[in-house]
């Protein structure tokens, strides 16, 4: 099973996302701050690798020889810098939770830093279970040669491993029931150009890569039978944050009469908000927009506006695709019931 990053020894190795399609290029990081960056600077992205990666980074904040008060001040320096990163992927706090009790749990243990990697592995080795029981559920949804649109990169290069939406695909295609995929190529960053089209040619998976402003036109002309989307933060009424364009892709699929399928893991429901509207949307630099991969579109001067992530509301949404089943509306309920 193909999977972006791998521990090897001391060090964490990822598949740098910048550079794809053009260049596969491993890196090596060796301190939380070189985790903290590769997060900050999209190297490894998608809700369940942000929350793989930071625990790895973690791990590496305790140093094999450190101990007592020295290693304490560095985890939490360390907890405080990685949450600092990206807001709104809940999987990245989720994470660091998780590795903040096996901390204060076995703080002063001569084999904390095992425990804490033993732990940092748990989580990657779930999400990819995670993708693959998602995708088995998520393919039942679908009818024989089904023709699907889904955004952004949700594949192995987003989780660790197979996918959330993508692994629904990447399932039906292993089941015979697929026949085509359009991604969207998802500006500013293109992560469906470069990195779900990179996925899916590797694969053999039919596709055919749309501008973001065709996927109305795709409705009008093709029967589409599923749009499939990842999540990076769903709150307990269903409301959910994912990249920027899914709200738009949500709105054409209800007019449209297609179903509308988040796909997430249950690491990336935030059980402590009610509903979207406390959802922190990450703003990034206006120059992703302006000059993407540093190719100047626009005049010298003019501004502009990029949010990373948008919130579709609940009562646009079929139903969400999760480890633990197939929830439908209510979702206050259908959540709920999950969770407890
Ligand atoms: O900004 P990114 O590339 O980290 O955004 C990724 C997404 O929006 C994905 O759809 C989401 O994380 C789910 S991935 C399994």
């Amino acid at each position: 099973m193909f999977s972006p990053v791998r521990w090897r020894e001391d060090a964490l190795e990822i598949l740098d996302q910048t550079e794809l399609p053009w260049k596969e290029v491993w890196r090596e990081l060796r301190s939380w701050e070189d985790a903290a960056e590769a997060i900050r600077k999209m190297r490894v992205r998608g809700a369940p690798l942000i929350g793989i990666v930071a625990a790895y980074g973690l791990v590496l904040a305790v140093g094999e020889h450190q101990a007592g008060k020295e290693r304490e001040v560095q985890f939490w320096q360390a907890l405080e810098g990685l949450k600092g990163t990206r807001p709104t992927a809940v999987n990245l706090f989720h994470a660091l939770e998780r590795l903040r009790k096996v901390f204060e749990r076995h703080r002063d243990s001569p084999g904390l830093r095992d425990l804490l990697l033993a732990e940092a592995r748990a989580i990657h080795r779930e999400e990819v279970q995670a993708c693959r029981a998602m995708g088995r559920l998520g393919a039942t949804l679908l009818p024989n040669r089904a023709k699907v649109v889904t955004i952004c990169n949700t594949g192995a290069l987003a989780t660790g491993g197979y996918g959330t939406a993508l692994g629904v695909v990447r399932a039906a295609w292993e089941e015979g029931k697929l026949s085509m995929v359009y991604p969207l190529e998802t500006r500013p960053r293109l992560q469906g150009a470069r990195l779900t089209a990179w996925e899916l040619l590797r694969e053999g998976i039919p596709f055919r890569l749309i501008a973001d402003s065709a996927a109305g036109w795709l409705l009008v002309t093709e029967k589409i039978d599923a749009v499939l989307v990842g999540a990076d933060r769903i709150a307990r009424n269903g409301d959910t944050a994912n990249k920027i364009g899914t709200y738009t892709l949500a709105v054409l699929a209800r007019r449209h009469g297609v179903p509308f399928y988040v796909v997430a893991p249950t690491s990336t429901i935030d059980p402590s908000l009610p509903t979207g509207a406390g959802i922190p949307i990450e703003e990034r630099d206006e120059g992703e927009v302006l000059s993407p991969y540093g190719m100047r579109f626009a005049p010298v001067g003019a501004p502009a506006w990029n949010p990373a992530f948008d919130v579709t509301p609940a009562e646009l949404i079929t139903a969400i695709i999760t480890e633990r089943g197939i929830l439908w509306p209510p979702f206050s309920e259908s959540i709920g019931s999950i969770l407890s």
